[in-house]
C-alpha cells in the first residue's frame, strides 16, 4: 500500500483509540497549550462559517460552536471519527469526505467559509494540492489556519530534512494502535507549501510550553494570494 493510503486508513483503524485519547486528555500537549492556541487563532478572525478539515471526533467543532457562536461543519475520511463526531453532536454538521474527493474537485458546501481550519490533520506530501483544492471553499477575507508539529520536534540524531516518517503512537499506554506514515516538513518547506498553494503567510506562531519553553506546535495563518504566488 503506499503511504497515502496507509495514513489514511490508519485512521479507520485507530478511530477508537482516538476518539478516546482525545476525550480522555491523553494527550499533554493538548492541555499544555495546542488546544487554547488553535482556537485562540480561530478566534481572532470571528468566523460565521468554519470548516473543520480532518475535523477526527469533533472536537473542535463542538468548542468552536460553543465558545465563538460560530456555524462549524466537519469533515473527516474516517467513517467512525464522524460516526464519534456525531454521536457526540447530534445536531451538529459532520460528513464522510476524503482529502482526495476534495482534491478531486466534487465536493460542494452550501456557502463559502471564514476560516477553514486543519488541526494535526495535513500529513501527506501532496498537501500544497490539498490546500490548492480548498481555496475556492473560502470567503473573500478567509483564511486557513494550519496546527501541526513543530519541526523542531525531532528526537535527537533524526535528520531535519523532508521525508516520510513513522509514528507508532508508542507514547500511548494503549499498545493497540496501527502506525502512520507522515511527511515531516522543515520550517521553510512549510512556508514553500503554502506559497505552491497560493496562499500567503499572515502569521506564523509557535506556541510554547511554560513549563520548558519548547515550541508545543507550528501554528499558519494563511490568506489567499492574489496573483503569482512568486
Ligand atoms: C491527528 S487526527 C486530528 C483530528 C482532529 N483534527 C483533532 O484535532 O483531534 C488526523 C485526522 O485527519 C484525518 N485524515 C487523515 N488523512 C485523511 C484523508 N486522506 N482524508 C480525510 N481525512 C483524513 C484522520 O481521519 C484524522 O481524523
Amino acid at each position: 500500500m503506499d503511504r497515502t493510503k496507509a495514513l489514511a486508513s490508519s485512521w479507520e483503524a485507530n478511530a477508537g483509540n482516538w476518539t478516546r485519547a482525545v476525550r480522555e486528555r491523553l494527550i499533554p500537549s493538548r492541555d499544555a497549550g495546542t488546544d487554547d492556541a488553535i482556537l485562540a487563532a480561530i478566534s481572532t478572525h470571528s468566523p460565521r462559517r468554519l470548516l473543520d478539515v480532518g475535523c477526527g471526533e469533533g472536537w473542535l467543532c463542538r468548542q468552536s460552536v460553543q465558545t465563538l457562536g460560530c456555524e462549524a461543519t466537519g469533515i473527516d475520511g474516517s467513517s467512525q471519527l464522524i460516526a464519534d463526531a456525531q454521536c457526540a453532536d447530534p445536531n451538529g454538521r459532520y460528513e464522510v469526505i476524503t482529502y482526495q474527493e476534495l482534491m478531486d474537485g466534487g465536493v460542494s458546501f452550501e456557502a463559502p467559509f471564514d476560516v477553514i481550519v486543519f488541526n494535526y490533520a495535513l500529513f501527506d506530501e501532496d498537501a500544497p494540492s490539498l490546500l490548492a483544492a480548498i481555496r475556492p471553499h473560502l470567503s473573500a477575507m478567509g483564511v486557513v489556519i494550519i496546527q501541526t508539529l513543530h519541526p523542531w520536534s525531532l528526537e535527537q540524531g533524526q535528520d531535519y530534512r523532508d521525508g516520510w516518517r513513522n509514528e507508532d503512537f508508542s507514547a500511548f499506554e494503549n499498545q493497540n494502535w496501527t502506525a502512520m506514515p507522515w511527511y515531516f516538513r522543515t520550517l521553510s518547506s512549510w512556508h514553500q507549501v503554502v506559497r505552491t498553494a497560493g496562499l500567503a503567510l499572515l502569521k506564523l506562531e509557535e506556541p510554547m510550553a511554560s513549563f520548558n519553553g519548547q515550541p508545543l506546535s507550528l501554528l499558519l495563518t494563511c490568506e489567499c494570494h492574489e496573483g503569482d504566488p512568486d
